[in-house]
């Protein structure tokens, strides 16, 4: 596995996108690259390393001299065709919702449980987005305060839904401001110029989907089943970047100062804490970037030993791209 053949599943998606640029970007020891996506994608082609890598479409012999695979297609494509990838001999790396609660997968942030990855049985799962930029920041927290509660709300951008998604908010925008009649095929409702508190389907506990995924990733990557943590998730009209209020309470005292000391030592972390100057994390900001901002850090007033954050990170990097191939590193050692 020391230069491993890599291949990017979704290609040509968002997330596939970033994927190559990442891997470009950090130097990954590629021998060979196979770009896979679907029928609608024959013909194209994309740059890697100054060379031209033309789209494949995605069949039953795609993995055959595969070492890594980096699924970003979607849960149904990965059930199907990851099992393939194994049979062929590539570790998976999937940032799917398909296997990430299997107990038999380890779901991995290599800032948090890099020691994971390597209990695979051919598949480790990628965190869901919002998950991963707001458990870098909660670990070295708990770590030194202990965590019992933390009430998340999350402003998610477009870009988490797809391509699609980024084009509809964009067609819209171009429809209200000629006065033309808005249409919505990604979202239930026009996304331009709005909110939605709805991010993936409802289930009938009243949660929608991404907020129970913000539940159960974030105990299994911490290693802590009981930890109480409750979620809203918003999807905001923003292009890239996912921003997040956290309110966490702790078992330990804790202050702003305490809170900040601990997360500027913390990998994967940028503290953007000087309100007084106007300077927090911003999506617009973190759009290519590879951190966790953390700012807005300020005790809770109302509870004991509680503070309140703002977490910011590129969605389709450290939420999806950039972790895939952070775990791929760790394979590679
Ligand atoms: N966007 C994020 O921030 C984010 C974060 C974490 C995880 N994820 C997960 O990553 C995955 C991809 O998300 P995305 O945002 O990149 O979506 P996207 O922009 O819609 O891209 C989807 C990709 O999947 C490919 N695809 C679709 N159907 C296929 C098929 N039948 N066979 C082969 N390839 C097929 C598409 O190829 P064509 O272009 O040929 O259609 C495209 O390359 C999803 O599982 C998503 O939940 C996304």
């Amino acid at each position: 596995m020391k230069e491993p053949h890599v291949a990017i599943v979704g290609a040509t998606g968002m997330v596939g996108q970033e994927m190559r640029k990442v891997l470009e970007q950090r130097g990954f020891p590629v021998a060979g690259l196979a770009l896979l996506a679907s029928e609608r994608s024959r013909g194209k082609a994309f740059e890697f390393r100054g060379e031209s890598h033309p789209v494949q479409v995605l069949d039953q012999g795609s993995f055959k001299g595969i070492d890594i695979a980096l699924f970003s297609a979607g849960a149904s494509i990965s059930r199907e065709f990851a099992p393939m990838a194994v049979e062929a001999g590539a570790v998976v790396v999937d940032n799917s919702s398909a296997f990430r609660m299997d107990p038999g997968v380890p779901l991995v942030v290599p800032e948090v449980n890099p020691g994971d990855a390597l209990k695979h049985s051919g598949i480790i799962a990628n965190p869901n987005c919002s998950t991963i930029q707001m458990v870098v920041v909660l670990e070295p927290l708990h770590r030194k305060f202990v965590i019992e509660r933390v009430v998340v709300t999350t402003f998610q951008s477009v870009s988490g839904t797809g391509k699609e998604a980024v084009e509809e908010l964009m067609r819209q925008v171009r429809a209200i401001e000629a006065g033309e009649a808005v249409g919505c095929d990604v979202y239930p409702h026009q996304i331009a110029y709005n909110c939605l508190p709805h991010i993936d389907v409802f289930l009938e506990n009243g949660y929608t989907k991404e907020e129970e995924k913000m539940f159960n990733e974030t105990r299994k990557i911490m290693g802590v089943p009981d930890l109480a943590l409750t979620a809203t998730a918003v999807r905001v009209p923003v292009l890239v970047g996912h921003s997040e209020s956290v309110n966490i309470q702790f078992k330990n005292p804790v202050g702003p100062a305490a809170a900040r000391e601990v997360l500027s030592g913390a990998p994967g972390v940028v503290v953007m804490d000087d309100p007084p100057n106007n300077v927090y994390p911003l999506a617009i900001d973190c759009e290519g970037e590879d951190p966790s901002f953390v700012g807005r850090i300020r005790e809770d007033f109302s509870a004991a030993n509680a503070l309140n954050l703002w977490i910011v990170s590129d969605n389709l990097r450290k939420g999806a791209a950039l972790n895939a191939v952070q775990i791929a590193e760790l394979l590679v050692g």
